[in-house]
């Protein structure tokens, strides 16, 4: 135990922050697959900071990256890469974090040594020495793009889809997202776990359009909220709450959630009714395990397929369902607040593919539905493309597929749109279709 704390005090924190910000930015890895692993060498209250710093620098990026190439005259190449990730690390301190001056530059230095670049101790120095000496945290371009911290493609994009309001839309996907909890009604009555939230002196607001939700006033460790054992709660952003009310299961249906892991949904569903026959398909064995793991500590249960929802004559035993939820694969454009490593590691080339990917996914699973059975198309995507044009194109070649008229549809087009930050949920959308008995196919 002594052996291991001694380990964790030695470890430097800046260090650590700039492998895993080359690990996503130059290795195409996601924070979830390397940030977590960094983390538990640290401290908790050093797990939070190395946090901050990570997704700070992947909001700022455009504008850190601005000022490096104001700084640094010719790239680094190599081993001595990494330096560059550390110096917009130093930036990031520097003007954006309460970290003193002193603190910023001298430590930032000091990590040049666990990085193994120790030949950039005098770089890095006098590069961050420079930045304060120059103020260059006042010198913003005159560049919309490089100060809403999204890359070229995505700004461009998103200017197009939504002209109106695009700046408050940008703030939205810069800003922080709220912690929400989804109350599991089949464990716990809401109003019993807020009291007992009370009773621990935490803080939190409630939301009209969720029955079910909590939204926590500040971050925190969710393990040591008071009923993480038992399965009181989820955690579980609002608008990936709307998909059981706007699915509506009944009692005894059967019910495909399809790209089902980790899981949120699926647990959902099976607290809004009673006796479902609900099927859980995904493609990924390592992330089917993540649902067992999470409707295990919910109390549900549910039968689990592995399998490509595009193909599915490998796992469909042909008796058809009264419901599908389609949670699409996605561009996943929606949660970038959420998930700042989101704008980097999505490039332009991906949204073809991912539009492509949705459309055989659709076209697949329309003949498992009922007659009059209902299908409800998610992505937690902000592009029109994933989305309305998604439905409208696929309305188009199937007649059997109508759109519910019940359902709250946009003014112009099919389904609804949810921006980030729209009465605090993420960036979502929702369509409901049904199955006519008319043109059947
Ligand atoms: C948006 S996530 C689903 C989130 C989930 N519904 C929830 O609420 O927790 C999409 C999931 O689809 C899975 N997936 C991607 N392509 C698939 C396919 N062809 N068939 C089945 N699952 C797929 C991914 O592995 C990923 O787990």
């Amino acid at each position: 135990m002594k052996h291991n704390q001694s380990k964790t005090l030695a470890r430097n924190l800046r260090a650590d922050a700039t492998t895993v910000l080359f690990q996503i930015l130059e290795q195409g890895k996601s924070a979830r697959e390397c940030l977590p692993a960094m983390q538990l060498l640290h401290k908790d209250q050093d797990k939070a900071w190395l946090q901050e710093m990570v997704y700070g620098v992947l909001r700022q990026l455009p504008l850190l990256q601005y000022w490096l190439r104001h700084l640094l005259e010719t790239p680094l190449k190599n081993k001595f890469k990494i330096t560059e990730h550390l110096i917009l690390l130093g930036f990031y301190q520097l003007a954006f974090s309460r970290v003193s001056q002193h603190a910023a530059v001298s430590e930032t230095v000091n990590a040049c040594h666990s990085l193994r670049v120790e030949a950039m101790r005098g770089l890095v120095n006098g590069i961050l020495r420079n930045f304060i000496r120059n103020e260059t945290s006042s010198n913003k371009p005159d560049d919309e793009q490089i100060n809403s911290g999204l890359p070229k493609w995505l700004y461009k994009k998103l200017a197009q889809a939504y002209p109106e309001n695009f700046l408050g839309l940008l703030a939205q996907i810069e800003s922080k997202a709220p912690i929400w909890l989804r109350v599991n009604r089949k464990q716990i009555a809401a109003a019993d776990f807020q009291q007992k939230l009370q009773e621990h002196a935490i803080d939190f607001s409630l939301s009209s359009h969720h029955p079910d939700a909590i939204i926590l006033t500040k971050s925190m460790d969710i393990t040591q909220l008071p009923g993480f054992e038992q399965g009181w709660f989820a955690v579980q952003d609002g608008a990936a709450q709307l998909a059981a009310a706007y699915l509506a299961p009944q009692e005894n249906q059967k019910v495909l959630d399809c790209c089902a892991a980790p899981g949120g949904k699926t647990g959902h569903l099976l607290e809004v009714a009673d006796n479902l026959d609900l099927t859980a398909l995904e493609i990924d064995h390592q992330r089917a395990n993540k649902i067992e793991e999470n409707l295990h500590r919910l109390g549900h249960q549910a039968n689990l397929l592995i399998g490509d929802a595009s193909q599915p004559q490998t796992w469909w035993d042909n008796q058809q369902f009264d419901r599908i939820l389609l949670d699409a694969p996605c561009s996943a454009t929606g949660i970038i607040r959420r998930h700042p490593d989101i704008k980097w590691l999505r490039k332009a080339t991906d949204i073809q593919s991912l539009v492509a990917i949705q459309q055989a996914i659709l076209d697949a699973l329309w003949p498992l539905l009922k007659i009059n059975g209902s299908l409800l198309y998610a992505t937690c995507s902000i592009l029109p493309e994933e989305n309305y044009q998604q439905i409208e194109h696929f309305l188009s070649r199937t007649p059997s597929a109508k759109l519910d008229p019940d359902f709250p549809h946009d003014k112009h087009h099919p389904g609804r749109q949810i921006l980030p930050g729209e009465q605090q949920m993420d960036g979502f959308y929702y369509c409901r279709l049904i199955k006519s008995g008319e043109n059947n196919a």
